[in-house]
């Protein structure tokens, strides 16, 4: 299975599943490029292994990157901490291929607007005695598609939100393989 990784920050879960294609837990699995929509160090993990590395304009990325997952033939759209909203044209065409995480337990906090630290900011104001993450698929509504893998833990009362990102980031790394794996053997 050809995938194809989407990424707008540090780049952890690239290199998670970068490891993950290397050490043998995703057999079925290529990482044929890499797709940024800004400066970032996930571009450096990507060239690091010499993986095609793309950086579009945000503003028409959805038509750029139309062009080489045709031509590639890209099974599946990994989006890996990527915050441009794809247009409902390129959803709709990908949608069924293409899988987001998010670091809450969707429904809970979702939606445009909600991401990195502003989630966690606000479900410590929640009083939510869990969070976690979630890996789904994507639609036009932001956050809304269908939920493939889900895993919460439990927030501490002197829990802030530096360690609610530790644990997302802990979660994450389980669950994004774990939902990559499961396509790629269906
Ligand atoms: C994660 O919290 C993910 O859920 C969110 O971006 C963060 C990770 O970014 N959408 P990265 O993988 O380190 O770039």
């Amino acid at each position: 299975m050809k995938i194809a990784v989407f990424v707008s920050g540090g780049g952890t879960n690239l290199q998670n599943i970068i490891d993950a294609v290397e050490d043998g837990t995703l057999p079925n699995v290529e990482i044929s490029m890499v797709m940024a929509d800004r400066d970032c160090y996930a571009i450096e993990r990507s060239l690091d292994k010499d993986i095609r590395t793309y950086v579009l304009d945000r503003k028409t990325f959805s038509e750029d990157a139309e062009h080489n997952l045709e031509e590639e033939e890209i099974d599946l759209i990994v989006l890996a901490g990527f915050l441009t909203i794809l247009s409902s044209e390129f959803t709709e065409k990908w949608g069924s291929k293409m899988i987001n995480i998010h670091p809450s337990l969707l429904p809970r906090f979702g939606g445009k607007g909600m991401y990195g630290a502003k989630v966690h900011k606000a479900v410590l104001e929640s009083g939510d005695k869990e969070s976690g993450a979630s890996v789904h698929y994507v639609t036009a509504g932001v956050d809304e598609g269908q939920i493939i893998c889900q895993e919460s833990f439990a927030i501490e009362e002197s829990d802030e939100v530096a360690d609610l990102q530790r644990k997302v980031a802990e979660v994450e790394s389980k669950i994004f393989i774990e939902a990559i794996k499961q396509i790629s053997e269906a």
